[in-house]
Protein backbone atom coordinates (compact mmCIF):
# COMPACT_ATOMS: atom_id res chain seq x y z
CA UNK A 1 0.00 0.00 0.00
CA UNK A 2 1.49 3.37 -1.25
CA UNK A 3 0.75 6.74 0.13
CA UNK A 4 -2.24 6.75 -1.97
CA UNK A 5 -4.32 5.18 0.60
CA UNK A 6 -3.80 7.75 3.11
CA UNK A 7 -6.51 10.12 2.35
CA UNK A 8 -6.62 11.90 5.94
CA UNK A 9 -4.58 12.43 8.66
CA UNK A 10 -6.37 9.67 10.50
CA UNK A 11 -4.83 7.13 7.92
CA UNK A 12 -1.46 8.17 9.20
CA UNK A 13 -2.47 7.12 12.61
CA UNK A 14 -3.57 3.46 11.65
CA UNK A 15 -0.86 3.01 9.39
CA UNK A 16 1.76 4.51 11.96
CA UNK A 17 0.68 1.86 14.76
CA UNK A 18 1.12 -1.00 12.59
CA UNK A 19 4.33 0.25 12.00
CA UNK A 20 5.60 1.15 15.63
CA UNK A 21 6.93 -0.77 18.30
CA UNK A 22 5.17 -1.27 21.46
CA UNK A 23 7.18 1.25 23.15
CA UNK A 24 6.90 3.74 20.54
CA UNK A 25 3.62 3.57 20.31
CA UNK A 26 2.76 3.61 24.09
CA UNK A 27 5.05 7.03 23.68
CA UNK A 28 3.28 8.41 20.65
CA UNK A 29 -0.26 7.52 21.45
CA UNK A 30 -0.15 8.14 25.19
CA UNK A 31 -1.70 11.06 27.40
CA UNK A 32 -2.50 11.44 30.47
CA UNK A 33 -4.60 9.59 33.36
CA UNK A 34 -7.61 8.92 31.85
CA UNK A 35 -6.41 10.48 28.41
CA UNK A 36 -9.89 12.86 28.71
CA UNK A 37 -7.92 16.05 27.85
CA UNK A 38 -6.85 13.61 25.04
CA UNK A 39 -9.70 12.76 23.49
CA UNK A 40 -11.28 16.41 24.53
CA UNK A 41 -8.77 18.02 21.90
CA UNK A 42 -10.62 16.40 19.20
CA UNK A 43 -14.32 16.14 20.02
CA UNK A 44 -13.86 20.08 21.34
CA UNK A 45 -13.62 20.92 16.99
CA UNK A 46 -16.43 18.86 16.59
CA UNK A 47 -18.89 21.13 18.83
CA UNK A 48 -17.93 24.40 16.40
CA UNK A 49 -20.40 24.72 13.45
CA UNK A 50 -19.92 26.71 10.35
CA UNK A 51 -21.93 29.31 9.02
CA UNK A 52 -20.73 29.65 5.51
CA UNK A 53 -21.57 32.14 3.29
CA UNK A 54 -22.66 31.74 0.05
CA UNK A 55 -22.70 33.73 -3.68
CA UNK A 56 -19.17 34.53 -3.21
CA UNK A 57 -16.15 34.12 -5.91
CA UNK A 58 -13.76 31.59 -4.55
CA UNK A 59 -12.11 30.36 -7.73
CA UNK A 60 -8.79 31.70 -6.52
CA UNK A 61 -8.08 31.32 -2.65
CA UNK A 62 -5.17 31.50 -0.94
CA UNK A 63 -3.89 29.28 2.40
CA UNK A 64 -0.40 31.04 2.88
CA UNK A 65 0.72 33.39 5.80
CA UNK A 66 3.56 34.79 8.08
CA UNK A 67 4.07 33.04 11.37
CA UNK A 68 6.00 35.32 13.24
CA UNK A 69 7.01 37.13 10.13
CA UNK A 70 8.32 33.93 8.60
CA UNK A 71 6.29 32.63 5.15
CA UNK A 72 4.12 29.56 5.40
CA UNK A 73 1.67 28.26 2.97
CA UNK A 74 -0.52 27.03 4.95
CA UNK A 75 -1.42 28.21 8.98
CA UNK A 76 -0.09 25.65 10.46
CA UNK A 77 3.77 24.25 12.21
CA UNK A 78 5.00 21.02 13.15
CA UNK A 79 4.60 20.95 16.73
CA UNK A 80 7.61 20.41 18.68
CA UNK A 81 7.44 16.46 19.96
CA UNK A 82 10.19 14.70 21.20
CA UNK A 83 12.06 11.57 19.85
CA UNK A 84 10.94 11.09 15.97
CA UNK A 85 13.35 8.39 15.65
CA UNK A 86 11.16 5.99 17.80
CA UNK A 87 9.17 5.62 14.69
CA UNK A 88 11.56 5.62 11.65
CA UNK A 89 15.54 5.73 11.12
CA UNK A 90 15.83 9.58 10.00
CA UNK A 91 13.53 11.55 12.70
CA UNK A 92 13.38 14.47 12.50
CA UNK A 93 15.54 14.97 9.65
CA UNK A 94 12.41 14.19 8.08
CA UNK A 95 10.58 16.84 9.18
CA UNK A 96 12.76 18.95 8.17
CA UNK A 97 12.59 18.24 4.79
CA UNK A 98 9.37 17.99 4.36
CA UNK A 99 8.85 21.18 6.20
CA UNK A 100 11.32 22.64 3.80
CA UNK A 101 9.63 21.43 0.15
CA UNK A 102 6.61 22.41 1.27
CA UNK A 103 7.05 26.01 2.85
CA UNK A 104 5.80 25.34 6.46
CA UNK A 105 7.76 25.84 9.80
CA UNK A 106 9.28 22.73 11.90
CA UNK A 107 9.32 23.28 15.84
CA UNK A 108 12.46 21.20 17.41
CA UNK A 109 11.79 19.62 20.33
CA UNK A 110 14.65 19.84 23.58
CA UNK A 111 14.35 16.30 23.12
CA UNK A 112 14.45 15.46 19.41
CA UNK A 113 16.53 12.39 18.87
CA UNK A 114 18.69 14.20 15.94
CA UNK A 115 21.13 17.05 17.36
CA UNK A 116 20.15 20.45 16.26
CA UNK A 117 23.46 20.49 14.25
CA UNK A 118 22.11 17.40 12.28
CA UNK A 119 18.83 19.07 11.64
CA UNK A 120 20.38 22.65 11.00
CA UNK A 121 22.51 20.91 8.23
CA UNK A 122 19.81 19.39 6.12
CA UNK A 123 17.62 23.03 6.21
CA UNK A 124 17.65 24.82 3.01
CA UNK A 125 19.34 28.28 2.61
CA UNK A 126 16.56 30.58 4.24
CA UNK A 127 14.57 27.64 6.11
CA UNK A 128 12.97 29.36 9.30
CA UNK A 129 13.16 26.75 12.36
CA UNK A 130 11.74 27.28 15.36
CA UNK A 131 13.01 26.07 18.95
CA UNK A 132 10.98 24.23 21.99
CA UNK A 133 13.01 24.80 25.13
CA UNK A 134 13.11 22.90 28.36
CA UNK A 135 15.19 24.12 31.12
CA UNK A 136 17.51 21.66 32.70
CA UNK A 137 18.05 22.25 36.13
CA UNK A 138 21.49 22.77 35.50
CA UNK A 139 21.08 26.15 34.54
CA UNK A 140 24.40 26.45 32.72
CA UNK A 141 23.45 23.64 30.44
CA UNK A 142 20.49 25.41 29.57
CA UNK A 143 22.37 28.57 28.77
CA UNK A 144 24.59 26.56 26.75
CA UNK A 145 21.71 24.93 24.68
CA UNK A 146 19.98 28.47 24.08
CA UNK A 147 24.07 29.84 22.82
CA UNK A 148 23.78 27.05 20.34
CA UNK A 149 20.08 28.05 19.05
CA UNK A 150 21.64 32.01 18.76
CA UNK A 151 24.84 30.56 17.04
CA UNK A 152 23.23 27.88 14.80
CA UNK A 153 20.23 30.96 14.02
CA UNK A 154 17.34 29.17 14.69
CA UNK A 155 14.08 31.75 14.16
CA UNK A 156 12.02 31.62 17.70
CA UNK A 157 12.43 29.66 20.64
CA UNK A 158 9.12 28.42 21.87
CA UNK A 159 9.54 27.95 26.36
CA UNK A 160 7.39 24.89 26.93
CA UNK A 161 5.73 26.10 30.72
CA UNK A 162 3.30 23.03 31.13
CA UNK A 163 5.58 20.46 32.45
CA UNK A 164 7.69 21.19 34.82
CA UNK A 165 7.10 17.62 35.63
CA UNK A 166 5.91 14.86 33.35
CA UNK A 167 2.19 14.01 33.54
CA UNK A 168 1.34 10.40 34.30
CA UNK A 169 1.10 8.85 31.25
CA UNK A 170 -0.23 4.54 31.91
CA UNK A 171 0.38 3.77 28.58
CA UNK A 172 4.09 4.73 28.74
CA UNK A 173 4.71 3.25 32.19
CA UNK A 174 3.02 0.02 31.45
CA UNK A 175 4.86 0.08 27.93
CA UNK A 176 8.44 0.65 29.54
CA UNK A 177 11.01 -1.45 28.48
CA UNK A 178 15.15 -0.95 28.00
CA UNK A 179 14.91 2.83 26.43
CA UNK A 180 17.83 4.42 25.67
CA UNK A 181 17.35 7.99 26.23
CA UNK A 182 18.54 10.16 23.76
CA UNK A 183 21.37 12.05 23.76
CA UNK A 184 20.91 15.96 23.41
CA UNK A 185 22.33 18.81 25.39
CA UNK A 186 19.33 19.34 27.43
CA UNK A 187 19.28 15.44 28.61
CA UNK A 188 22.51 14.21 30.66
CA UNK A 189 21.26 10.73 31.68
CA UNK A 190 21.43 7.64 29.15
CA UNK A 191 20.18 4.49 29.70
CA UNK A 192 17.24 4.95 32.03
CA UNK A 193 14.90 2.07 32.36
CA UNK A 194 12.00 3.95 32.51
CA UNK A 195 8.80 4.93 30.32
CA UNK A 196 10.35 7.04 27.60
CA UNK A 197 8.13 10.10 29.20
CA UNK A 198 9.70 9.78 32.54
CA UNK A 199 13.57 9.11 31.71
CA UNK A 200 13.29 12.31 29.65
CA UNK A 201 11.56 14.50 31.80
CA UNK A 202 13.95 13.91 34.64
CA UNK A 203 16.46 17.03 33.07
CA UNK A 204 13.32 19.36 33.43
CA UNK A 205 13.54 21.74 36.26
CA UNK A 206 10.61 22.45 37.90
CA UNK A 207 10.75 25.48 39.28
CA UNK A 208 11.25 27.71 36.37
CA UNK A 209 8.85 30.73 37.02
CA UNK A 210 7.41 33.82 35.69
CA UNK A 211 11.23 35.75 36.65
CA UNK A 212 12.98 32.96 34.34
CA UNK A 213 11.30 34.92 31.38
CA UNK A 214 13.32 37.92 32.27
CA UNK A 215 16.71 35.61 32.44
CA UNK A 216 15.68 34.25 28.52
CA UNK A 217 15.02 37.34 27.31
CA UNK A 218 18.69 38.37 28.72
CA UNK A 219 20.06 35.26 26.89
CA UNK A 220 18.52 35.31 22.86
CA UNK A 221 16.92 38.68 20.70
CA UNK A 222 15.20 35.38 19.35
CA UNK A 223 10.91 36.02 19.97
CA UNK A 224 9.64 33.96 22.68
CA UNK A 225 6.58 32.00 22.67
CA UNK A 226 4.69 30.85 25.69
CA UNK A 227 3.81 27.13 25.44
CA UNK A 228 1.16 25.05 26.99
CA UNK A 229 -0.54 28.29 28.47
CA UNK A 230 -4.54 26.98 29.71
CA UNK A 231 -5.78 29.98 31.21
CA UNK A 232 -6.61 33.69 29.69
CA UNK A 233 -4.71 34.60 33.47
CA UNK A 234 -1.63 33.42 31.97
CA UNK A 235 -1.92 34.41 28.25
CA UNK A 236 -2.17 37.91 29.72
CA UNK A 237 0.61 37.19 32.41
CA UNK A 238 2.82 36.33 29.31
CA UNK A 239 1.62 39.23 27.30
CA UNK A 240 2.29 41.75 30.17
CA UNK A 241 6.03 39.88 30.80
CA UNK A 242 7.23 40.33 27.06
CA UNK A 243 6.62 37.58 25.43
CA UNK A 244 5.65 37.96 21.71
CA UNK A 245 2.99 35.38 21.80
CA UNK A 246 1.36 32.10 23.42
CA UNK A 247 0.34 28.65 22.34
CA UNK A 248 -2.60 27.31 24.28
CA UNK A 249 -1.68 23.92 24.63
CA UNK A 250 -2.36 21.45 26.87
CA UNK A 251 0.60 19.22 25.48
CA UNK A 252 -1.47 16.99 23.20
CA UNK A 253 -3.09 16.00 26.96
CA UNK A 254 0.19 14.50 28.09
CA UNK A 255 0.82 16.61 31.36
CA UNK A 256 -2.57 17.90 33.75
CA UNK A 257 -5.47 15.75 32.75
CA UNK A 258 -8.98 17.11 32.85
CA UNK A 259 -7.83 20.70 31.70
CA UNK A 260 -8.52 23.08 29.61
CA UNK A 261 -8.83 22.33 25.44
CA UNK A 262 -6.89 24.98 23.66
CA UNK A 263 -9.97 25.61 21.85
CA UNK A 264 -11.98 26.63 24.99
CA UNK A 265 -9.19 28.79 26.22
CA UNK A 266 -9.03 30.89 22.92
CA UNK A 267 -12.97 31.10 22.67
CA UNK A 268 -12.67 32.67 26.44
CA UNK A 269 -10.12 35.61 24.85
CA UNK A 270 -11.93 36.75 22.72
CA UNK A 271 -10.79 39.82 21.88
CA UNK A 272 -6.64 40.12 21.75
CA UNK A 273 -4.72 43.60 22.78
CA UNK A 274 -3.63 44.99 20.20
CA UNK A 275 -1.12 47.66 20.97
CA UNK A 276 1.71 45.31 19.79
CA UNK A 277 1.78 42.49 18.20
CA UNK A 278 1.56 39.42 20.08
CA UNK A 279 0.72 35.96 18.44
CA UNK A 280 -1.99 33.72 19.42
CA UNK A 281 -1.15 29.93 18.29
CA UNK A 282 -3.15 27.02 19.44
CA UNK A 283 -2.77 23.36 19.30
CA UNK A 284 -4.03 19.77 20.25
CA UNK A 285 -6.34 17.99 18.28
CA UNK A 286 -6.37 19.24 15.00
CA UNK A 287 -6.68 16.50 12.41
CA UNK A 288 -8.55 18.62 9.53
CA UNK A 289 -8.49 21.68 7.64
CA UNK A 290 -11.91 22.47 9.09
CA UNK A 291 -10.09 22.28 12.49
CA UNK A 292 -7.64 24.30 11.55
CA UNK A 293 -10.29 26.99 9.75
CA UNK A 294 -12.18 27.04 12.90
CA UNK A 295 -9.12 27.94 15.24
CA UNK A 296 -8.44 30.65 12.86
CA UNK A 297 -12.16 32.09 12.75
CA UNK A 298 -11.88 31.89 16.54
CA UNK A 299 -8.67 34.51 16.11
CA UNK A 300 -5.61 32.03 16.37
CA UNK A 301 -2.94 33.39 13.77
CA UNK A 302 -1.78 29.58 13.47
CA UNK A 303 -2.05 26.08 14.68
CA UNK A 304 0.59 23.11 15.28
CA UNK A 305 0.33 19.49 14.69
CA UNK A 306 2.16 16.72 16.87
CA UNK A 307 1.15 13.68 16.63
CA UNK A 308 -0.71 13.63 13.00
CA UNK A 309 3.48 14.55 11.71
CA UNK A 310 4.96 11.84 14.30
CA UNK A 311 3.18 9.32 12.05
CA UNK A 312 3.19 10.56 8.85
CA UNK A 313 7.17 10.74 9.01
CA UNK A 314 6.61 7.28 11.11
CA UNK A 315 5.17 5.86 7.41
CA UNK A 316 6.70 7.55 4.80
CA UNK A 317 10.00 9.25 6.03
CA UNK A 318 9.99 12.93 4.16
CA UNK A 319 7.10 11.83 1.52
CA UNK A 320 5.01 11.14 4.45
CA UNK A 321 5.14 14.51 6.29
CA UNK A 322 4.93 16.29 2.02
CA UNK A 323 1.66 13.87 2.30
CA UNK A 324 0.46 15.55 5.26
CA UNK A 325 0.81 18.82 4.25
CA UNK A 326 -0.83 18.24 0.89
CA UNK A 327 -3.65 16.79 2.81
CA UNK A 328 -3.93 19.94 5.04
CA UNK A 329 -3.27 22.25 2.17
CA UNK A 330 -6.04 20.51 0.07
CA UNK A 331 -8.62 20.32 3.20
CA UNK A 332 -7.73 24.24 4.20
CA UNK A 333 -8.24 24.95 0.65
CA UNK A 334 -11.77 23.48 0.43
CA UNK A 335 -13.05 24.47 3.28
CA UNK A 336 -12.16 28.29 2.90
CA UNK A 337 -14.08 27.62 -0.18
CA UNK A 338 -17.18 26.25 0.51
CA UNK A 339 -17.39 28.41 3.72
CA UNK A 340 -16.65 31.79 1.49
CA UNK A 341 -13.29 32.90 1.81
CA UNK A 342 -10.40 33.38 0.13
CA UNK A 343 -7.96 34.22 2.54
CA UNK A 344 -6.81 33.89 5.77
CA UNK A 345 -7.99 37.27 6.79
CA UNK A 346 -11.60 36.72 5.77
CA UNK A 347 -11.58 34.05 8.35
CA UNK A 348 -14.19 35.63 11.03
CA UNK A 349 -15.46 34.80 14.20
CA UNK A 350 -19.04 35.68 12.44
CA UNK A 351 -18.31 32.14 10.17
CA UNK A 352 -18.66 30.14 13.04
CA UNK A 353 -21.39 29.02 16.25
CA UNK A 354 -20.78 26.75 19.06
CA UNK A 355 -23.33 23.92 19.93
CA UNK A 356 -23.90 22.84 23.41
C1 LIG B 1 4.78 16.11 22.45
N1 LIG B 1 4.73 17.44 22.81
C2 LIG B 1 5.88 18.09 23.19
N2 LIG B 1 5.85 19.42 23.48
C3 LIG B 1 6.97 20.06 23.84
O1 LIG B 1 6.92 21.25 24.10
N3 LIG B 1 8.15 19.40 23.88
C4 LIG B 1 8.28 18.08 23.60
O2 LIG B 1 9.37 17.52 23.63
C5 LIG B 1 7.09 17.39 23.26
N4 LIG B 1 7.13 16.06 22.99
C6 LIG B 1 6.01 15.41 22.56
C7 LIG B 1 6.10 14.06 22.21
C8 LIG B 1 4.97 13.42 21.71
C9 LIG B 1 5.08 11.99 21.33
C10 LIG B 1 3.75 14.11 21.58
C11 LIG B 1 2.53 13.44 21.04
C12 LIG B 1 3.67 15.44 21.95
C13 LIG B 1 3.47 18.20 22.68
C14 LIG B 1 3.32 18.77 21.27
O3 LIG B 1 4.21 19.84 21.05
C15 LIG B 1 1.91 19.34 21.04
O4 LIG B 1 1.58 20.25 22.04
C16 LIG B 1 0.84 18.25 20.96
O5 LIG B 1 1.34 17.09 20.33
C17 LIG B 1 -0.36 18.76 20.19
O6 LIG B 1 -1.37 17.82 20.17
P1 LIG B 1 -1.64 16.79 18.96
O7 LIG B 1 -1.45 17.53 17.66
O8 LIG B 1 -0.66 15.68 19.15
O9 LIG B 1 -3.05 16.38 19.21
Amino acid sequence: KGLGSIVNMRDFEVAAEELCSKVAWAYYASAADDEITKNENNSDYKKIRFRPRVLRPVKEVDTSTKILGYDSTIPLWISPAAMAKLGHPDGEVNLTKGAASTGIIQCISSFASCSVEEITSARTSNQPLFFQLYVNSKRHLAEEVISKVNRLGLNAILLTVDAPIGGKRERDIRAKGEFEAPKTDAFDKQGETKGVAEAIFSAVDPDLNWKDLKWLKEKTKLPIIIKGVQTVEDAVQAYKLGADGVILSNHGGRQLDTTATGLSTLLEIREKENERKFSIFVDGGIWRGTDVVKALCLGADAVGVGRGFLFAQTVAGVQGVEHAVKIFESEIQSTMRLLGANKLEDLRPSMVDIVN
